[in-house]
């Protein structure tokens, strides 16, 4: 039981986008599923399907706002070597998609404190403000503006680490690590005004790196991994931190 409904928490947590101030009672939508239910996966995939609609446009019950689309305010990007040394920043980035997440399948091993979500991404979309320069395979890059994106056929796989800690004569759940692995079936790129808006050059190198975009994206993969990681983290202990396991997770 306990399982059960943190699985759902940390699946609200991965959908927040935003600050979350929990309120002490647990919202009465958490369908939760039987420890003795012969098919508790099967449950509990029902359950987070139930919630899909609810992340979309926000739970006021625990101050998640909407995640279609989801907001990052903004990621660093500093990679100094190899092929790919550039340095960017990107604002204001708007994920349109997140909630079309299938769930593929769901592992816990309860003696470890370990959960892993498989999941399927058909299409998220991206626009975020830009801002970059340096080198890619050799050729300079540097521009600011508004970068879009295309991402189909996403399989992600989210590992989380939890112990528990003592607060206040109070057990809470702390996620300790978290990680994120992800694979894009295919990438379609555009950034807009490069090079300062010299359009030739711009064309050309939004051609190239769309014709690379596996090598470009293999490159900054393990930083948006960790990025992301960071923010389902942070999430999840926003829940995790203000209910104590006691309200949390009644038999
Ligand atoms: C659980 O249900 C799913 C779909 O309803 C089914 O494919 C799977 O075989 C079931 N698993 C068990 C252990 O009964
Ligand atoms: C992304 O897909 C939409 C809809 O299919 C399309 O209009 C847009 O041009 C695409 N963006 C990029 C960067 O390819």
């Amino acid at each position: 039981m306990r399982t059960l409904k943190c699985l759902l928490m940390v699946l609200l947590a991965i959908a927040a986008n935003n600050g979350v101030q929990g309120k002490s009672a647990l919202p009465s939508f958490l369908k939760i599923c039987s420890r003795s239910d012969p098919n508790l996966s099967r449950c509990i995939i029902d359950s987070v399907y139930q919630l899909r609609p609810l992340l979309a446009q926000g739970i006021p019950e625990f101050d998640i706002p909407p995640c279609e689309p989801l907001v990052i305010p903004e990621v660093t990007i500093d990679q100094g070597h190899g092929p790919i040394s550039v340095k960017s920043c990107y604002r204001d980035i708007r994920v349109y998609g997140p909630s079309q997440f299938q769930i593929k399948g769901i592992r816990i091993e309860l003696d470890k404190g370990t959960l892993q979500i498989k999941l399927f991404l058909p299409k998220l979309s991206v626009n975020a403000y830009y801002n970059m320069n340096g080198q890619i395979m050799m050729m300079p890059i540097n521009g600011a503006g508004l970068s879009l994106g295309n991402y189909t056929n996403i399989d992600a796989i989210l590992t989380m680490k939890a112990r528990n800690i003592q607060k206040d004569e109070e057990i809470y759940f702390h996620i300790q690590d978290c990680t994120v692995d992800f694979n894009i079936g295919h990438a379609q790129l555009y950034f807009q005004n490069l090079f300062n808006g010299n359009k030739e050059l711009g064309d050309a190198m939004n051609s190239f790196l769309n014709n690379n975009w596996k090598t470009v994206s293999s490159e900054i993969k393990p930083i948006l991994e960790d990025r992301l990681a960071e923010i389902f983290k942070k999430f999840a202990n926003k829940i995790f931190h203000k209910h104590p396991i006691s309200v949390l997770f009644t038999e």
